[in-house]
């Protein structure tokens, strides 16, 4: 009954509004105060789901994952050491090298080499994982009296900076690069960083949580060019890979800091060890499944067609004089907004002349009003950034569904929007 339900429900997917149109406290007011005492039925419940959670879910999904997902949940296994389930572990251990190869993770990321990956839930805990063990490895040889020495580097530290820290007695510890930074998908550059890195010691974290994925097209691949340099590196398999939350991928060259000493000697990962959490649940299986589901040549060509659709959007945006794109799109986001052009502005100096906003700020207002019109309508769903003072909207595509034709209905309804929103500015509208 369950798997009917979630495949009418994919089937229906678009006669939903894409964001969630309801209001704070609405499930409240349709749900009972207490629990019940008695057993319901699974339609009762099912009924419930289709008429109050549906109408509050934002739809954003992807196929593959959820089925390894209904296996793990039908387990239902604690895998936290491998005795518990060696599946469990055993599976992950070769997913982890597959994902590992697909990506061209050098050697010592996998176990095949000498390094080693994980599934962890999210990206935050793949970092403390990691920040922990940098930790480790520096204590060991430091002595854990000198833990107030260690220092972590936000990534605009200069060279001068952390020399100055080291002659001041102090550690640098930890510096984490992000390939696809979540507001803007920018890219930082990760053979310089992990090159001064080394001369110091400091442990390396690549931060792909986004755009990890994409390195399985060759053409891709450069954007982590020095990752050999580096300690440890995740992605979300979760983000851009169709596999369900969580299933946060970390790969570390040396994952003896990840390890206790008791696991040290067994020929067995017993993952407990490799994460902050005790218990786990069988994340591996929906992985393996995405991956043997769709193959690698799929996989490959549904990201590329998703790059392909921003590059179309991107294309659309630019195309429209009124419109900018406002950072580089690199991967399947495409960041724009309306321009400040000056007929534009001397309207909107009008419509804010009692507000003491800046110019900045009036067009950043303008385009804020303009992405609240377009998720209000329900037929797409965009978010946004402030980056530099500069408000733009995020366009993405990642959904195993989508399709060129629901990019074309998006970028209409952007056009309708700014129509009705520019229907006062007569002269404006094309
Ligand atoms: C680059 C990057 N790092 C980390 C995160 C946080 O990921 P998680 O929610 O898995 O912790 C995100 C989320 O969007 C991200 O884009």
């Amino acid at each position: 009954m369950i798997i009917d339900f979630i495949a009418d429900y994919y089937k229906n997917v678009e006669k939903y509004p894409v964001r969630s149109q309801v209001e704070p406290g609405y499930l409240q007011k349709v749900l009972p105060e207490s629990a019940p005492n008695n057993p319901e039925s699974m339609e009762t419940i099912l009924q419930d789901v289709q008429q109050h959670i549906v109408p509050g879910i934002t739809h954003c999904g992807s196929i593959a994952g959820f089925l390894g997902e209904m296996l793990s949940s039908g387990f239902n296994i604690v895998g936290f050491n491998w005795i518990s389930s060696p599946a469990a572990t055993e599976l992950e251990n070769i997913v982890m090298d597959w994902l590992g190869q697909m990506i061209k993770l050098p050697k010592s990321f996998l176990f095949s080499g000498n390094g080693g990956g994980v599934i962890q839930g999210t990206t935050c805990e793949a970092i403390l994982c990691t920040l922990t063990a940098a930790r480790d490895r520096v204590l060991n040889k430091i002595g854990r009296e000198n833990i107030s020495k260690l220092v972590l580097l936000r990534l605009s530290e200069s060279m001068s900076r952390i020399s100055a820290d080291v002659e001041a007695g102090l550690i640098p510890l930890f510096l984490c690069a992000t390939i696809g930074t979540t507001a803007i998908t920018a890219v930082d550059p990760l053979k310089p960083l992990c090159d001064v890195a080394k001369q110091f010691g400091i442990w390396v974290h690549v931060d792909a949580a986004y755009a990890g994925s994409a390195c399985i097209f060759p053409e891709f691949r450069h954007f982590i060019d020095g990752v050999e340099g580096a300690d440890s590196f995740s992605l979300n398999a979760h983000k851009w890979f169709f596999a369900t939350l969580d299933c946060c991928c970390l790969w570390a060259t040396n994952p003896e800091y990840l390890k206790n000493k008791a696991t040290e000697s067994k020929p067995v990962v017993d993952y407990k060890d490799w994460q902050i959490t005790l218990s786990r649940s069988f994340r591996s299986l929906k992985l393996w499944f995405v991956i043997r589901n769709y193959g690698m040549e799929n996989l490959r060509h549904f990201l590329r067609s998703h790059v392909n659709m921003a590059r179309l959007f991107e294309r659309l945006v630019s195309g429209d004089k009124r419109f900018e794109v406002v950072f580089p799109c690199h991967f399947a986001v495409v960041c724009f907004r309306v321009s400040p052009l000056p007929v534009l502005m001397d309207k909107l100096k009008t419509k804010y002349e009692n507000c003491l906003l800046s110019e900045e700020e009036q067009i950043n207002e303008f385009n804020r009003e303009l992405l609240e019109s377009i998720n209000a309508s329900g037929k797409a769903y965009m978010t946004n950034v402030v980056l530099g003072g500069i408000y733009a909207i995020r366009f993405a595509t990642g959904a195993t569904l989508t399709e060129e034709r629901h990019v074309v209905v998006a970028w209409t309804v952007v056009l309708i929007t700014i129509k009705i929103k520019l229907k006062i500015f007569l002269s404006l509208v094309l």
